[in-house]
């Protein structure tokens, strides 16, 4: 008999073209000038290794104490980032803790949608939900941004979009990779439309400490939407990955808000699904609140890798007229737009053969037709000006 899978794992993994072409360039000689590297523990930053690793040795570790929402002392550390990165009261109640953001997405899409339920998302954006809609049976809906002086979002497209099968709308903030923060007039849009559909906001803030405003002032900072007043149920996500610049500590959460029968129903449920999975470890929980009161200094060291890769991104683009950069305002990639030519896979591969440089085809992230580069500002600084300069000298 032929073993039979899940039709939602009937995916394609052919390698590509483009894997093809990158694993030949691994395998071969010479520096790899690698413009998507965006793993801060492999980016030459300095962690303060002792402080990091000793809480995850306590003594508590050795006990087991299940908890669906996860160890008060690990939530009440997210509650107390939340008062001071973004000013938002929010309660250890209100908080599930989960393995990655992955899982929290994945936890909302199981409490919100039978089979064929569709969630609305922005396009272009990060990459990763496909996979993830797959896996729990739920459709992608993609709603357009617009990119005019800046990015916004397309209020009338995606309210067209809707259906009596929509439940949610993910919003990124800011979006990955377009950079942009959801504006105050935005959020209200987005609040008036849910709570006219009876749909949940789901919004992704990864990158909220990461804004590109003139540093050291508080004009650079945007609101949470932990923060203010909450019509709709609202879930914001985010965790020690880019908070706190560990992706390996494997630690996220969600924040719950809404009006009051609908906070607790969804948090009743939730707690269910989390019950379920349990899914995170003693060790990361009790090391989280200095993991988190840590964070100031790797963000800090970010946000300076990220306006020197700009700013040198700039220079070398004033010689460049094929070549430009959209504006962003904050996060920790940039887009380029070149001459639409030829394909955005063709244009990748040729970079990486005849410059030894690797940057992300726009249509990795949901950008339409061709002439978009993704790239990241997280690469070290000399890498990254030379990978820049080939790349120019690469597309005249
Ligand atoms: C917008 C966004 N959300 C979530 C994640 C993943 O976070 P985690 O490591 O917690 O799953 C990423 C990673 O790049 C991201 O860009």
């Amino acid at each position: 008999m032929m073993q039979k899978f899940s039709r939602r794992t009937d995916w394609d993994l052919e390698k590509t073209a483009y894997a093809a072409a990158l694993e030949r360039l691994h395998a071969g000689d010479g520096p790899v000038f690698d413009l998507t590297a965006s793993n801060p523990t492999a980016c030459g930053f300095q962690y303060d290794r002792a402080g990091i690793l000793r809480d995850l040795a306590r003594p508590e570790c050795l006990e087991y104490g299940p908890n669906p929402r996860g160890l008060p002392v690990a939530r009440t550390a997210v509650a107390e980032y939340y008062a001071e990165a973004a000013s938002a009261h929010v309660s250890a109640e209100q908080i599930f803790l989960t393995a990655s953001t992955s899982e929290a997405y994945s936890y909302l899409f199981r409490l919100h949608c039978d089979p064929g339920a569709e969630i609305l998302i922005a396009q272009p954006s990060y990459p990763l939900f496909d996979f993830l809609a797959d896996l729990d049976d739920v459709r992608l809906a993609p709603y357009p941004l617009f990119y005019d002086h800046g990015w916004h979002l397309d209020v009338a497209a995606l309210t067209a979009r809707i259906t009596p099968q929509t439940r949610a709308v993910i919003v990124v903030h800011p979006n990955n990779p377009t950079g942009h923060f959801t504006s105050p007039s935005e959020r209200t849009s987005l609040e008036r439309i849910c709570q006219e559909h009876g749909l949940a906001l789901i919004v992704d803030e990864v990158f909220l400490d990461y804004a590109l405003g003139p540093p050291d002032t508080h004009t650079s900072r945007h609101a949470s939407f932990s923060s203010g007043e909450h019509r709709v149920l609202t879930y914001v996500l985010s965790g020690l990955s880019k908070v706190a610049g560990l992706p390996q500590m494997k630690a996220a959460w969600i924040a719950v808000f809404g009006p009051g029968p609908l906070l607790e129903a969804a948090t009743a449920r939730l707690e269910v699904i989390a019950d379920t999975f349990l899914s995170m470890n003693a060790p990361v929980q009790h090391a989280m609140p200095y993991l988190l009161r840590d964070r100031q200094s790797i963000q800090q060291q970010v946000l300076l890798r990220v306006r020197e890769n700009l700013a040198t991104l700039d220079q070398l683009l004033a010689r460049s007229p094929a070549v430009s950069r959209l504006q962003i305002q904050g996060g920790w990639y940039a887009v380029l737009r070149v001459p639409a030519l030829i394909s955005g896979d063709a244009l990748a591969i040729r970079l990486m053969e005849q410059e030894r440089v690797v940057v992300h085809p726009g249509h990795f992230y949901g950008f339409d037709g061709d002439g978009w580069i993704v790239l990241s500002l997280l690469p070290p600084t000399d890498e990254f000006a030379e990978g820049i300069t080939r790349l120019i000298r690469s597309i005249p």
